[in-house]
């Protein structure tokens, strides 16, 4: 995908607020250097930042009575790990979880230990992707930049939130990712190499990925158009040709996938970023 030109190709149709050159400073960053009253923060004056928390999946992988997203890891239960990490940023302005349909109703009551101002819940889909969209439409109007993360991922960093606002403040999508380190190998059905796969260019996404609200809500309304899933947003965004960087990831941001990593995620939660 030829990036640099299609990032000029759409650069025009961003809107404002997620529409600035790499370097520039964002204007609400503008504004509070003009001596806001109160703006001893330092941060964004207007909080612009909207994160849709997928957390309406079966679990199937891990099993069990308890869905996985609702399971004890690092002290607490995991979605509240990252409904608090994203409330705790004064840029966030609201955080939508998105449950499976019977817990809309009736959700876990401690997941009204976070900042309910700041807390909708959302109904999940089949799909991933449809629970992502159904996330996207409960955002209110001032969000400008979305970013979707699953619930699966209870320890991401701040750094790296950061690093993926900042790009999709630059009207690009962003995804937090790590480098392929192992030497990956193509295999037939019957386990035969058919050959090693070249893995310098390969990146292992994870999320938050975040985008320019506009761009992400056309990306899905295509998606859904087409009846098009997709394991990631980042997958919508780049097949409509729209620009999609990479900024770095974590391992702590694991995928908590199968029982095993429950014990993995333990062990990397007590080991610093
Ligand atoms: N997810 C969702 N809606 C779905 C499917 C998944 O909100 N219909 C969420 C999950 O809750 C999870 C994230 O998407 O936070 C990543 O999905 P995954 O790790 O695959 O979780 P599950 O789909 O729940 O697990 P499994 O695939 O093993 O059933
Ligand atoms: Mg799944």
């Amino acid at each position: 995908m030829s990036a640099t030109g299609e990032h000029d190709d759409h650069h025009g149709e961003t809107r404002a607020a997620g529409h600035l050159p790499r370097d520039a400073t964002p204007p609400e960053l503008r504004r509070d250097e003009q001596g806001t009253p109160g703006g001893t923060t330092g941060d964004a004056a207007v909080p612009d930042v909207g994160v849709v928390i997928v957390a309406a999946g079966s679990g199937s992988r891990v099993g069990g009575g308890e869905l996985k997203q609702f399971r004890w890891v690092g002290g607490k239960p995991m979605l509240l790990h990252s409904v608090q990490t994203f409330q705790r940023r004064p840029d966030v302005a609201m955080v939508v979880c998105v449950l499976p349909k019977a817990f809309v109703g009736d959700p876990p009551p401690w997941l009204f230990q976070s900042d309910t101002d700041r807390l909708l819940i959302s109904v999940g889909g089949r799909e991933r992707t449809e629970s992502v969209a159904n996330g996207l439409e409960d955002l209110p109007d001032e969000v400008s930049i979305v970013l979707v993360h699953d619930a699966a991922r209870p320890f991401v960093s701040d750094a790296m939130i950061d690093r993926v606002i900042a790009e999709a403040r630059c009207g690009r999508g962003a995804v937090a990712a790590l480098p392929v380190v192992d030497t990956l190998k193509e295999v037939d059905e019957s386990g035969l190499v058919v050959r090693t796969v070249e893995r310098s260019r390969l990146w292992r996404a994870q999320t938050p990925q975040g985008f320019p609200r506009d761009l992400i809500e056309r990306a899905h309304a295509q998606a859904r158009a087409e009846h098009l899933t997709a394991t990631d947003d980042a997958a919508l965004f780049e097949r409509l040709g729209l620009p999609v960087v990479i900024v770095r990831g974590s391992e702590r941001a694991m995928k908590i996938t199968d029982e095993a990593d429950f014990a993995r995620a333990e062990a990397l939660f007590a080991v610093p970023e």
